[in-house]
């Protein structure tokens, strides 16, 4: 494994602005391809000046079904440091389409061979929490022991825990659990990196995040995570049956439980989100006529620096110089 030793942390906050702008038109439109393409197109452009070897290990798809930042393509100048990728150009491509919260726009970097590649793996079981909460939950242990024990460790009441929690069908019986022991549930429709990053940073009112989301979601968050301290545990969790076939055709098993550790095995971490809709995380992208203004956070993980970063654009000059066209 090789230590991407220079401070890659602004130019990753450049790509996901990048992404954030093209996709941003896209907003309540009704097209998630569309909103998505732009953001992939962007983001592919602005990795194309940054002077890493990249190796996309999360990305939109196999070649065959996507024709830009697939799995496996190369990134950057092919000059520097060597590098694993994870790319979510439009992390909630429904959020965007329709205009809701909390769409944003992520990228991840680890050095090469250090990052978990999902392979065949679409969903993963997870459990994200605050340092406080490190040693004390256990994704294998019952949902009701795990949010009493939090709720200790965080000096609260069980009742004035919330819990970020997809508002998906497989999730009836985790949010049943959950109400009885009388907690409070925070239910989005999409974007479980954003609830994790949420439950891991007590500013934003969220203490946990519970249930089954992507595994390319799980490692994304895994970088942010292990970042800011927090914790992960997560088992893969195949949701239909040919999920299920490929995994047992790959031989990988189910039963692991992997924490935030495994899944990016360095800690020598980059993570840079910006926000397309616009959330209590994130603000999103706002047009101002001649331009408009981001909201981006951005993490190093060998200095644990995080740097919230809000840029006014102007798309006249940024025109004269950028290969990316946002008007
Ligand atoms: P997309 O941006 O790819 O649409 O993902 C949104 C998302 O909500 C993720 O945050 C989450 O991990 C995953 O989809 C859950 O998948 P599903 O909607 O199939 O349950």
């Amino acid at each position: 494994m090789e230590a991407p030793t220079k401070n890659l942390a602004m130019d990753l906050v450049r790509v996901t602005e990048s992404a954030a702008l093209a996709s941003a038109r896209w907003l309540g439109r009704g097209d998630k391809e569309s909103g998505d393409k732009a953001a992939v197109d962007a983001m592919r452009k602005s990795f194309a000046a940054l002077d890493i070897q990249g190796t996309v290990i999360i990305g939109e798809g196999e070649k065959d079904e996507a024709p830009m930042l697939y799995n496996g393509e190369k990134l950057g100048t092919g000059t520097g440091v060597r590098v694993d990728v994870a790319v979510d150009p439009v992390e909630g491509t429904r959020l965007l389409a329709f205009g809701r919260p909390n769409a944003i726009s992520v990228v991840g970097v680890t050095p090469a061979g250090a990052m978990f590649n999902p392979g065949p793996s679409y969903y993963m079981k997870k459990l994200v929490g605050p340092p406080e909460v490190r040693g004390v939950i256990d994704i294998e242990a019952p949902v009701r022991d795990n949010l009493i024990k939090a709720a200790k460790a965080l000096g609260k009441d069980v009742d004035d825990l919330t819990v970020f929690v997809l508002d998906k069908p497989r999730h009836a019986k985790l949010i049943e659990e959950i109400r009885a022991v009388g907690a409070r549930i925070a239910l989005h429709t999409d974007g479980d990196i954003t609830g994790s990053l949420m439950a891991v940073d007590p500013r934003n009112g969220i203490d946990l995040m519970m249930g089954t989301g992507g595994t390319p979601e799980g490692v994304l968050s895994a970088i942010a995570i292990r970042i800011m301290g927090g914790i992960l545990q997560a088992k893969l969790d195949p949701q239909k049956a040919d999920e299920k076939s490929a995994l047992l055709a790959a031989g990988i098993d189910t039963r692991p439980v992997y924490t935030e550790a495994d899944l990016v095995k360095s800690e020598d971490l980059y993570f840079a989100a910006t926000g397309i809709s616009g959330g209590s995380f994130l603000g999103g992208v706002k047009f101002t006529g001649r331009g408009a203004v981001t909201r981006s956070v951005s993490m190093r993980g060998l200095t644990g620096t995080t740097r919230y970063i809000e840029a006014e654009h102007n798309f006249e000059r940024l025109m004269r110089v950028s290969n990316v066209k946002y008007d």
